[in-house]
């Protein structure tokens, strides 16, 4: 499976008037925080329905979580994927290095934020938050960049759709242990592939 935007096959409706509406943002918000409010508002109407995601980007893979890449701006001012987590899936700690919301489709998920001590240990910071379909979460380096996050569910699959200001599966950033070694990598996708 490619990208999910080909000639024959156009982005399902709701997910093409999300990318409309969120080139306008960008283009003309101006600045992060009127930008993450506004699509912010755009997420939550997105995730509001669970009807318009195909199957295919969907599908949990058995060992780990599967990021699909459902739009990425011709200009890479953003960036839409989906995630998708088995049950007991999680990332490592990692950062983003640019603005980033989640929004629960389906299922749920927990998100712990982390902040670094004096002796660059990272610890939790804060209470994790469990997302519900319909929640929406920001991360960026301005409020907050750092976290880790996991399948809330045991025993099911749980779906978010993020997006990202820039195309985020080609994006430098870094995995770190609680001890503080930070590790650097550059996602990709699971159904395209990444030239950086
Ligand atoms: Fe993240």
């Amino acid at each position: 499976m490619r990208r999910m935007e080909t000639p024959n096959h156009p982005l399902p409706p709701r997910l093409q008037a999300f990318v409309r509406q969120l080139e306008h943002a960008v283009a003309h918000a101006g600045g992060e925080a009127p930008l993450l409010s506004r699509a912010r508002a755009l997420l939550r109407d997105l995730v509001a329905h669970d009807d318009w995601l195909p199957a295919p980007f969907a599908r949990p893979h058995p060992q780990h979580y599967q990021q699909y890449l459902l739009h990425a701006d011709a200009a890479q001012r953003f960036s839409v994927v989906s995630f998708v987590w088995g049950p007991g899936q999680g990332t490592p700690i990692h950062d983003h290095t640019v603005w980033g919301l989640i929004g629960m489709l389906r299922g749920a998920e927990e998100s712990q934020p982390y902040a670094r001590d004096a002796r660059g240990r990272w610890h939790p910071h804060g209470p994790a938050r469990r997302l519900q379909p319909g929640d929406v979460e920001a991360v960026s380096p301005t409020i907050g960049d750092v976290h880790r996050v996991r399948n809330a569910l045991a025993d099911g699959v749980s779906v978010s759709i993020h997006v990202y200001g820039a195309d985020i599966g080609r994006v430098r950033r870094h995995v770190f242990t609680e001890e503080g070694a930070a590790k650097p990598f550059v996602s990709g996708y699971a159904n395209t592939a990444v030239h950086p």
